[in-house]
């Protein structure tokens, strides 16, 4: 058997974990991103790699990265939440821990896991999207025995997360406005929740306790707890949320039609996120819904994992 190590670099967070054939995840480690600079993330990445190898034998790394991925896979040209541009990452990663490495974008790779191993095993065109900082986009396509990561002209596609979704809406942290990822993600949440508590404080009370008095102060985990104990705008928040999300993908199914799409990263996992509302908003959004095959639109059954597991398998892919 087999092992390769995983690692997910997102907006605030690096996962990591030691990964088998199967798709089976052995041990995990998470960390807060030591850094906006990706040769300190690579030094966190190199010692992570040397702590594993010291009780696996590890034959290559795979690194999912919140950014856009050249065609090549050795560079993260741009990417909008950790503010890279042109960085030589598979390098940086590859120099320090002297083992086959893979790059890959964080929502391909969880695209990938899910296909290989998840929610998506025999999908014919599989669309995902990851809901955290930003929304990540996936696709493979090829059928269920065929199937590959899309990855378009040069290495861009799927970046589901930056179609505008409102002319002149909110800033995007990719420059431009009214992308999805500020509306239907973690960042898209809060941003509703602050403007709900400035709004209607009475309906937020909850919500502001927990955030201290300021609306400035609202944090996507105070959204989740201000739900459970009944915050009206921390709930509404969560109902617009899943609204957004459903839209999208029933603007998606216009360009894509896939037969499975899956919805996960770490927002998803919040039991607030209601994947029937996020089917009722795809139904009245999708062109021709009811008069074509309903696609099944489910939660990623390897959670806010998949990303790791599908960079640990398409290391051993090279
Ligand atoms: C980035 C994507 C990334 C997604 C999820 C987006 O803002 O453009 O490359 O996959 O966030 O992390
Ligand atoms: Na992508
Ligand atoms: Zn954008």
């Amino acid at each position: 058997m087999t092992l390769t190590v995983g690692i997910d670099v997102g907006g605030t967070k690096i996962a990591a974990g030691v990964v088998a054939e199967d798709g089976t995840v052995l041990e995990t480690t998470r960390r807060e991103s030591p850094a906006e600079h990706p040769a300190a993330i690579a030094d966190a990445i190199g010692a992570l790699v040397a702590e594993y190898a010291g009780e696996h034998e590890i034959a290559g790394v795979g690194v999912a990265a919140a950014g856009f991925i050249d065609l090549a896979r050795t560079e993260v040209m741009f990417a909008p939440n950790l503010a890279w541009r042109d960085e030589p990452l598979r390098q940086l990663v590859a120099d320090r821990v002297s083992l086959p490495t893979v790059i890959e974008n964080d929502a391909n790779a969880a695209a990938w896991a899910e296909y290989r191993f998840g929610a998506g095993q025999g999908a014919r065109t599989l669309a995902m999207v990851t809901i955290g900082t930003g929304i990540g986009g996936g696709l493979v396509l090829g059928g269920p025995e065929n199937g590959a990561v899309f990855r378009g002209g040069f290495g861009v596609a799927a970046e589901f997360g930056h179609m505008r979704v409102v002319p002149g809406g909110r800033t995007c942290a990719c420059g431009l406005r009214g992308c999805w990822e500020q509306y239907g993600s973690g960042t898209g949440l809060t941003t509703r929740a602050r403007e709900l508590a400035i709004e209607d404080p009475a309906g937020a009370a909850i919500l502001l306790e927990l955030a201290g008095g300021d609306a400035a102060a609202i944090e996507g985990p105070m959204v989740s707890e201000a739900a459970g104990r009944g915050d009206r705008a921390a709930l509404t928040s969560f109902a617009e949320l899943g609204r957004w999300i459903g839209e999208g993908l029933g603007s998606l199914t216009a360009i894509l039609d896939p037969d499975v799409i899956i919805v996960g990263g770490g927002v998803s996992e919040s039991s607030w996120l209601d994947m029937e509302t996020i089917r009722t908003a795809f139904e009245g959004a999708e062109t021709g819904f009811g008069h074509r095959p309903a696609p099944v639109i489910a939660r990623a059954a390897l959670g806010n994992e998949a990303g790791l597991i599908g960079a640990a398998d398409l290391a051993r892919r090279p």
